[in-house]
């Protein structure tokens, strides 16, 4: 019956759903930081280049996640890694440094956070009044951040659809990998795949591409077309609008989506199988319950954080929002409201 019900919705999505246009768009305009946020950004890493250099005068500074892939709202926190040209085998060492040099130039809330799963210092900066994460050598993550990046500037309705998806996930308290819901990370994954997937295509798949950028970094190969500007038309013969593309996303996740035997994939830009990746068991704390591919770092599910009770939660938040999309009079309200 569930089928059923799946393929009765891929077909007819509601008739007035063009009138959720306009609202959807309003809540993106909302949701992307104002300039001078940038700005206040840069004059922060420029403090914090200044402090690193005058000790490590080798080392470089490099923004990623939420504030240089373009996916950031406003007032989020910068993730910011410092890199040296060198394996670092002692990075509490490092960051015990760092966390004293900080501390000394006045910036507030320094913590050294040496055990995390990703060791990093905190910290909070009094004259801007950004909060700031830096970790060490953390590369892979500063060229997925490009990947997005690049993926953002071929065609506006993936930052469209994934700021309304983050911002739902977050009003719905699903974006918490520490409660074994999904990262803002693995939200744009599948809003890029959903793109990818869609006929005509929306976006294309870099990484299948003739390679114009690659690095190798911890003996991954990252490599994909990176020429975006020659992309900016590949996605206009497709006319589906935001409003369609939210409907088509939940109704995927909710309704559409085999969590049996898939694994979204950006790097190939399709489904592959659970089995082609030997993801089909538990294997320590992994469950592949909800499976999307790293596009750099292959091995990784980054859907390993959802438990048995976890995805329950996500997938009927899934199915919340399909059809809160095809029936709710009001769905640019019900849709973020607090749970
Ligand atoms: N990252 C990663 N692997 C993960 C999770 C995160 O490589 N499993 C990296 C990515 O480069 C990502 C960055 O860490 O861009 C930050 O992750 P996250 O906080 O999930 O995303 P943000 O884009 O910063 O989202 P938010 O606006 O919620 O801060
Ligand atoms: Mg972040």
């Amino acid at each position: 019956s569930q089928r059923l019900r799946m393929l009765k919705r891929q077909m007819e999505c509601r008739s007035d759903i063009h009138r959720l246009i306009a609202p959807l768009l309003a809540i993106y305009e909302l949701l992307i930081p104002p300039e001078e946020e940038r700005a206040k950004q840069n004059q922060l890493l420029a403090l914090l280049e200044k402090l690193v250099c005058k000790e490590w005068p080798k080392a470089g500074l490099y923004l990623y996640g939420s504030c240089a892939n373009s996916f950031g709202v406003s007032k989020s926190d910068i993730d910011v890694c410092l890199a040296f040209n060198e394996d670092i085998n002692n990075k509490s060492e490092i960051l015990l440094k760092l966390a004293d040099i900080l501390r000394s130039d006045n910036l507030q809330n320094v913590q050294a956070l040496t055990r995390a799963r990703v060791p990093l210092v905190k910290l909070m900066d009094p004259v801007t009044g950004i909060s700031c994460d830096i970790c060490i050598n953390n590369i892979l993550a500063v060229v997925n951040t490009k990947l997005l990046k690049d993926y953002a500037k071929i065609d506006a309705r993936l930052r469209q659809l994934a700021f309304i998806v983050k911002h739902w996930a977050k009003s719905r308290g699903v974006n918490e990998t520490y409660q074994g819901t999904l990262s803002s990370y693995a939200y744009v994954l599948m809003c890029i795949h959903f793109l990818q997937q869609r006929r005509p295509a929306i976006l294309p798949c870099l990484q299948g591409m003739e390679t114009t950028y690659s690095v190798t970094v911890d003996d991954v190969e990252c490599a994909y077309f990176d020429q975006v500007e020659k992309l900016r038309d590949f996605g206009s013969s497709n006319k589906e609008t935001v409003a369609q593309l939210v409907w088509a996303f939940f109704n995927y996740w909710a309704y559409g989506h085999d969590y049996a035997n898939s694994v979204i994939s950006v790097r190939t830009g399709r489904i592959i199988s659970k089995r082609e990746k030997d993801w089909t068991r538990r294997i320590g704390n992994d469950r592949h319950l909800i499976c999307i591919e790293d596009p750099f770092e292959t091995s990784h599910d980054l859907g390993r954080v959802v438990d048995k009770f976890s995805i329950r939660v996500l997938r009927e938040e899934f199915e919340r929002a399909a059809d809160i999309l095809q029936y709710d009079p009001n769905p640019c309200v019900t849709l973020f409201e607090p749970y």
